[in-house]
């Protein structure tokens, strides 16, 4: 991670923590003032295609770098909106680097998209929510294969997100969260998935729209 905020620093990436060394043996990073928001919910349009440059920055940063290594870029694995700081209410920086490492930009644009618009329970319609994923994938400037594969990996990542959480069912005492936190867990990824899945022609024809 100290290496990841170095490299951004170094390439002008702004929407991160400096890196500033250790004391008392904890990481020391730079603190980004703002509002990180708390839950899910709806997103305006601009804040949701800020969100998808700032991805883009950031993933441009690092590629090529030693850290990406043979991958493509390295990936934050968690760009949800509660690890970003917004500014105005205008996302402006990333925050928790804890998953980062080697990976397929997909990856982020895909958990980017379920997070910021996909959602069962939220107030947009899912053609609402659609046009907001078509909105991330211009922004981000996502090409075409990937495009046609982004709703997959959405369902990929949410199903991996039910795997993630019942192992800890079986492991009880290695879990970050209560039973109860982790079975609604559980069950909100598996509704989310649900949705996504029921209406997917519709993401899948916004993507694809010239
Ligand atoms: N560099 C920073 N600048 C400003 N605020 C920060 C920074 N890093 C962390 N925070 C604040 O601390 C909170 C928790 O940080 P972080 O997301 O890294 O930890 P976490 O344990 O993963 O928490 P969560 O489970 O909520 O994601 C953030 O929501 C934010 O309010
Ligand atoms: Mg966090």
């Amino acid at each position: 991670m100290a290496a990841l905020l170095r490299l951004l620093e170094d390439r002008g990436f702004t929407g991160a923590p400096r890196y500033l060394g250790q004391e008392g043996g904890a990481d020391l990073l730079s603190f980004i003032p703002g509002t990180v928001p708390s839950r899910f919910q709806a997103w305006s349009d601009g804040q949701v295609r800020a969100a998808a440059v700032l991805l883009r920055a950031m993933h441009d940063a690092t590629r090529g770098s030693g850290l990406a290594g043979r991958f493509e870029a390295v990936c934050h694995h968690d760009p949800g909106p509660n690890n970003v700081v917004f500014q105005d209410g205008v996302p402006a920086a990333f925050i928790d680097f804890a998953e980062a490492a080697p990976g397929d930009p997909l990856e982020d644009v895909a958990y980017l998209a379920w997070t910021w618009s996909i959602s069962s329970t939220g107030t947009m319609p899912p053609a609402r929510q659609a046009g907001q994923v078509r909105l991330i994938a211009d922004a981000y400037g996502l090409a075409s294969p990937q495009r046609q594969v982004l709703v997959d990996c959405v369902l990929e990542r949410q199903a991996r997100n039910v795997r993630f959480w019942a192992g800890f069912q079986a492991r009880p005492a290695t879990a970050p969260a209560t039973a109860a936190q982790t079975a609604e867990r559980i069950a909100w990824s598996r509704r989310e998935h649900a949705h996504l899945f029921a209406h997917r022609r519709i993401f899948d024809e916004a993507l694809a729209r010239p």
